[in-house]
């Protein structure tokens, strides 16, 4: 054994605090060991057998272990075994103590240590080796960390990449939606023109009716006469439903151009009109008693305006249709307190339009459920919704301020009271 003072080396950050376990039956080994170790700056934990050992790693698990292999008689063989099988102890790195001519015996067993410090104990050998291993230890779990960071790193990177991929096909069905609704318009176009020539065929077919009806048998007459105006009847509906698919189709067309990404000049209040009569059908398309009341009240003054449409008329609508998803929910529950006598509930959304000579004002207001102040904060954030799951993204609103604030350079505003109303208030600037 080395009596020799252990040379006094400054503690480096990540020797605070480290615990070196010894497993050693020998008080004089124990009694080397500790006091080295301790000197050179390592907190240290003792145990005399494999049980006292075991018992400590899982009270305090050590960043080193010495274990004392004395074989065959020690229980060093076992403990060590029961070290590597455990999961709480099987990271922590154990150099093996043993006498010098035991070294090859305890190799050929091939056991997972990291390394082996021979009796009688060299004092440089001892500190070099404990300090190299734990520094292999501590970088190794650093690289462990760096390495699982890495991998969440790359599973959000894939995650990006997916939504990435699933806004491309959108973008490509939006394209394609665009293709069949041009082809869907083109034959609405024949369906309407000739609907609105048969009826002025029937028309002249009636008068001929009647002129000839002199030369014709009356029953024959009234016969003819019924049925034309019953065809005429016919196809006024054909050409009123015609012209509102019509209509509806030249609003899908509006939203699905995904090319338009261009500034053009726009209309500002017949945008703000289509998108509103875009959500109303559709809603009335899910449910045929949705009901509310559409105050609008457009300043004719507004000038054209430089805009992204097909973008603009996306925020108008998700504002739009978020008011009337909030002014059902009222409804709903005015409905469910029905028997409680509580007054009736007319859901009303206002369009306001302003023209405040260098910026436009837009408002849209609803008497719908409200927004509770601590919600208002998060409404803006992805993904957050208090839609039921499945019906909301929570991206609506995020989009939304992109497309305003971002595209437009414009501002985005709300003023609400909790069961009472909600506003957006959205500010465009004129650019001349
Ligand atoms: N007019 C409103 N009245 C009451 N709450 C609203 C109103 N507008 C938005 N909110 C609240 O803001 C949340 C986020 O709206 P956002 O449009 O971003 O997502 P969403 O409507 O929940 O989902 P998605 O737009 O995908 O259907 C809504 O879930 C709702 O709680
Ligand atoms: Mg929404």
């Amino acid at each position: 054994m080395d009596n020799q003072k252990p040379n006094q080396e400054p503690m480096t950050p990540s020797q605070a605090g480290q615990q070196i376990l010894i497993v050693d039956d020998n008080p004089t080994n124990l009694k080397f060991l500790s006091t080295t170790l301790n000197h050179a700056g390592w907190e240290i934990a003792i145990a005399t057998n494999g049980d006292m050992a075991i018992q400590q790693v899982k009270n305090n698990p050590p960043s080193l272990i010495l274990l004392d292999i004395i074989l065959p008689e020690s229980d060093g063989l076992a403990t060590y075994q029961k070290l590597k099988a455990s999961p709480d102890s099987q990271d922590i790195p154990i150099i093996v103590t043993l006498l010098s001519e035991t070294v090859a015996q305890v190799k050929s067993l091939s056991l997972e240590v990291v390394d082996y410090i021979t009796k009688p104990f060299q004092l440089e050998e001892l500190l070099v080796k404990v300090r190299v291993h734990l520094q292999v230890h501590y970088l190794t779990k650093n690289l462990e960390q760096k390495n699982q960071q890495l991998c969440a790193t790359r599973e959000q990177l894939q995650a990006a990449q997916k939504q990435m991929i699933a806004q491309e096909k959108l973008a490509t069905i939006g394209a394609l939606t665009a293709g069949v609704i041009h082809e869907v318009k083109n034959a609405l176009n024949f369906v309407n023109n000739y609907a609105q020539y048969s009826v002025e065929l029937s028309d002249e077919l009636l008068e001929e009716v009647e002129q000839q009806s002199q030369k014709l048998e009356t029953k024959a007459v009234d016969y003819m006469k019924e049925n034309l105006n019953v065809l005429r009847e016919n196809v006024v509906v054909i050409n009123q439903q015609g012209q509102r698919a019509d209509s509806i189709m030249q609003n899908m067309l509006m939203q699905a151009r995904t090319d338009e990404h261009q500034f053009h000049v726009t209309d500002l209040n017949s945008l703000l009109d289509q998108a509103m009569r875009l959500v109303y059908q559709s809603r009335r398309a899910q449910d045929n008693c949705f009901n509310i009341k559409i105050n609008t009240d457009y300043d004719d003054s507004i000038e054209p305006l430089e805009l992204i449409s097909a973008e603009l008329s996306r925020a108008f609508i998700n504002i739009i249709d978020n008011a009337c998803y909030a002014l059902l929910e009222k409804q709903k529950y005015y409905q469910a307190q029905k028997e409680h006598n509580i007054s009736e509930f007319m859901p009303k959304l206002w369009l306001t339009t302003k023209n405040l000579g260098k910026i436009v004002e837009i408002r849209i207001c609803d008497n719908g459920i409200g927004i509770a102040p601590e919600a208002q904060e998060k409404i803006f954030q992805p993904f957050y919704t208090t839609k039921p799951t499945g019906e909301g993204t929570g991206l609506g609103l995020p989009l939304t301020y992109e497309i305003i604030v971002e595209q437009h350079g414009g501002m985005l505003k709300l003023e609400s009271e909790l069961g009472v109303y909600t506003e957006f208030i959205i500010i465009l600037f004129a650019v001349n």
